[in-house]
């Protein structure tokens, strides 16, 4: 099974787009799967410094990229985020670029209503991206979406809309807002239809055909295993599955078609939003992480909350996941730290548990359960042998690999596309 499937670990921002992007350069294919312009992926090459959200990472070094059916598409930011990237020197055709024409849309009503709901919840808010992720997910299964197919056929709209505006008016209506403006709707979607149906097909066609020439098929996953509305720490959680699973339903292709699942792993811990964080560090040692580590989103310039690294999460992400092996990113961000913590796993209501509980109650009462190490001198920054290692952060590592009882294949030491210790090329595994 010559297939990748990369995935987060934690809450996103693990380090995806930079892995993906080495990976793209020996696929065949790049695929989305699941989520939408929520993720923002950053890929570091030399001194351009690149930041996706909607395209896959493989279309900055030209592998044929394509966005599935299980995303959610807002045609608008699509536009923009190509607009950028040619500005960025990167070709964006239908050669190298191709989107579901299953995949349903997110239209302004969505953003309206993310932003909406947010605002209203105050401090229960779950501290979205604003991008109506929820919402677009929400009428996909509520099956009032539209779809890419449906920009081809605009003239026969107005049913779809009957169903979309008699639900959406009402819940506008209880924000005090006014009905959706359908006529301004149907215009921009006129606008925007030619731009998003010259890079529509079936791709469930597309990849049965690549996997049938034995095509190297690589899946980005966005946010991460904490973020997924299953298992992660709902309701502060995505709208989307984001565990490996999910490549599957949201591509069109079989169970079968996952491969090697390559979990992303930051050396500690961070969250964007709301929710609980067992191991969040408010002191100056998070402080330290944040700025070390350049914690700031991608998608909302907002702050990323810090903490130590925790075992006991990762070994529940990479169990759900079915991860073979994790690429361990931002090593060198602990370079300096006198000690470092690890969380093995918690204490709650007196009793020790090594797994993260399903209820939100209990999630926010866990204490965690540390083990310290002593932490090293020199430099990891830029290492690409093991033998550019500290004796203490080799320790570090082997550590984690033994508590989260998943191998690592790869460790991360800068931002930049080739500064990576390769244990194991998961291509190379067939
Ligand atoms: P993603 O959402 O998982 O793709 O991650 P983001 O791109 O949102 O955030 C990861 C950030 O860390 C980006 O700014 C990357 O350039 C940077 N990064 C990735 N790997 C490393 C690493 O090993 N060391 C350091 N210092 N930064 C890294
Ligand atoms: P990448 O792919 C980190 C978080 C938001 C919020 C919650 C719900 O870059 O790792 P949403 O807008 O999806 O309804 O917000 O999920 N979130 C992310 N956090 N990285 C991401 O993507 C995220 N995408 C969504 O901050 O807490
Ligand atoms: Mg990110």
């Amino acid at each position: 099974m010559p297939n990748v499937t990369v995935i987060g670990a934690q809450w996103g921002d693990e380090g995806k787009g930079k892995i993906v992007d080495w990976l793209a350069a020996r696929a065949d294919v790049v695929v989305r799967f699941q989520g939408g312009h929520n993720a923002g992926h950053t890929l570091v090459v030399g001194d351009t410094t690149y930041k996706l959200s909607l395209l896959p990472s493989g279309i900055v070094t030209g592998t044929m990229s394509i966005i599935g059916n299980g995303v959610v598409l807002d045609p608008w930011a699509l536009q923009s985020e190509i607009a950028r990237l040619e500005g960025q020197g990167v070709s964006i055709t239908a050669d190298n670029f191709a989107i579901a024409d299953n995949c349903p849309l997110i239209l302004p009503v969505h953003r309206d209503l993310d932003v909406m709901r947010e605002a209203a919840a105050g401090k229960g808010k779950i501290g979205t991206t604003g991008r109506g992720i929820g919402p677009a997910y929400e009428d996909k299964v509520g099956r009032r979406a539209i779809r890419v197919c449906d920009l081809a056929h605009l003239d026969e709209i107005e049913p779809m809309l009957d169903r979309l505006c008699a639900h959406h008016d009402a819940l506008r209506a209880g924000f005090g807002e006014p009905p959706v403006d359908r006529t301004a709707l149907k215009a921009e979607l006129r606008e925007i239809a030619p731009f998003v149906l010259a890079f529509a097909q079936p791709v469930w066609k597309r990849l049965r055909d690549a996997r049938a020439e034995g095509a190297r098929i690589l899946f980005e996953g966005a946010q991460g295993v904490l973020l997924d509305v299953d298992h992660g720490t709902y309701p502060f959680v995505t709208s989307s599955n984001t565990v490996s699973g999910t490549v599957a339903s949201g591509s069109g292709l079989g169970p079968n078609a996952a491969g090697f699942v390559l979990g992303i792993v930051k050396a500690y811990t961070t969250r964007v939003g709301s929710g609980p964080f067992p191991t969040e560090l408010t002191d100056e040692i998070g402080q330290r992480l944040g700025e070390r580590g350049h914690e700031f989103g991608t998608v909302t310039a907002r702050k990323r909350r810090c903490g130590w690294f925790d075992a006991a999460l990762v070994r529940q992400s990479c169990a759900i996941s079915g991860v073979t092996g994790i690429a361990l990113t931002k090593v060198d961000v602990l370079d300096g730290f006198e000690t470092i913590r690890i969380c093995t796993g918690y204490r709650l209501r007196g009793q020790e548990i090594d797994h993260l509980p399903s209820s939100a109650a209990d999630q926010a009462l866990l204490e965690p359960i540390y083990e310290e190490m002593e932490g090293w001198t020199g430099s990891t920054k830029g290492a690409r042998r093991w033998a550019d290692l500290p004796a203490q952060a080799i320790k570090y590592i082997r550590r984690i690999e033994e508590l989260i009882e998943t191998p690592v294949a790869s460790v991360s030491t800068s931002p930049e596309r080739d500064d990576t210790i390769l244990v194991r090329n998961p291509f190379a595994d067939r």
